[in-house]
């Protein structure tokens, strides 16, 4: 008889971390979750949670995310996100587990029309990208059987991100202003989390590096009119506010951006069969998904 899989979820608590375990939740696959009382940073704590466990199986979604802040504290992102991922992949080495890892867009400088493969060289333009390209060396460099994801734009109904963003201030501002030249693909966290579940049962050995995003190419700006569209049609928000496009040269930020990383999936369907669906379509998901939660509300 197959026996479940023993599948550890490292940084549970997240937004891809919900999102996962509530995939887990829905298929009925058991699995141990940890966060931040696990530290990463700390293998002994990782081998305390480990001992005696069956496990085939690391999800890591814990990751220091502060972008910006990460230009302040740059020792701190690479503890977690270097760090942390190389005692991981360590850990799984030993219990000869496979190892599932998220990195992101922002290892790339994004100064190039066309959409990035998984063999691009990265060359990250913040604190944060280098850490976490920091981690994809680390991981590679102590692991065979590890699957790494670069993804981009993350959004889903957990945790803070750009559509809880731009919703609050639909709600609560007269004008918006977003960047229109900044272009990349959002990840809805819920279909990314339905291809990682399936990739789990399927028992995949096909390991390496695959990009994975949303279908389509757009600017934050295109993200925000669409999210106040739906928002309105979902009744999400009761008025329509006017949405300035700006240059980035027009909002400042700590960490310099990419302005044009788009990650190109090919790989990821043609190998694992991921299923890719538009952005806009994940989008409409999202509200519905959003909406049926708010609902059931008390
Ligand atoms: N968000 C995006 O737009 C985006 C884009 C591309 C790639 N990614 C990648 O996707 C993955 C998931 O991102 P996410 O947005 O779901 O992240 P998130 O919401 O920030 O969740 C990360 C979780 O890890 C925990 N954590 C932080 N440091 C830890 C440590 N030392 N030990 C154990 N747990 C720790 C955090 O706890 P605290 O909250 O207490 O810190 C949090 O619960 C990450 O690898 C991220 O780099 C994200």
């Amino acid at each position: 008889m197959k026996t479940a899989p023993g599948i550890w979820l490292v940084g549970a608590a997240g937004m891809l971390g919900r999102q996962l375990a509530g995939e887990f939740e829905k298929r009925e696959l058991a699995y141990m979750a940890s966060d931040r009382e696990v530290d990463i940073r700390h293998s002994h704590e990782l081998q305390d949670f480990a001992s005696g466990r069956r496990i085939d199986w690391i999800v890591n979604c814990a990751a220091y995310t502060a972008v910006d802040r990460a230009e302040d504290e740059p020792e701190l992102a690479k503890a977690i996100n270097a760090g942390g991922v190389e005692n991981l992949a360590r850990l799984a080495a030993e219990r000869e587990a496979k190892l599932i890892h998220f990195s992101t867009d922002y290892v790339f400088a994004g100064d190039r029309e066309e959409p990035y493969r998984e063999d691009d060289p990265p060359r990250p333009l913040s604190q944060y990208g280098w850490s976490k390209h920091q981690g994809e060396l680390r991981l590679d460099a102590c692991l065979k059987r590890y699957f790494l994801f670069r993804i981009s734009w993350l959004y889903g109904v957990h945790g803070p991100n750009f559509v809880h963003t731009m919703l609050r201030v639909l709600r609560e501002r007269e004008q918006a202003r977003v960047v229109n030249d900044q272009l990349g693909s959002p990840t809805y966290a819920a279909a990314l989390a339905a291809n990682i579940a399936g990739l789990i049962q399927s028992g995949s050995e096909r390991c390496g590096i695959y990009h994975y995003c949303d279908g389509g190419v757009i600017s934050w700006f295109d993200f925000a009119v669409a999210i106040q569209d739906l928002a309105l049609k979902t009744g999400m928000i009761g008025k329509r506010i006017p949405i300035e496009a700006i240059p980035t040269a027009a909002y400042p930020t700590r960490a310099k951006r990419p302005l044009h990383a788009v990650l190109d999936c090919v790989k990821v369907k043609g190998e694992l069969g991921f299923r890719v669906g538009g952005w806009r379509a994940n989008l409409e998901d999202f509200f519905l998904e959003k909406a049926r939660m708010e609902g059931c509300r008390p």
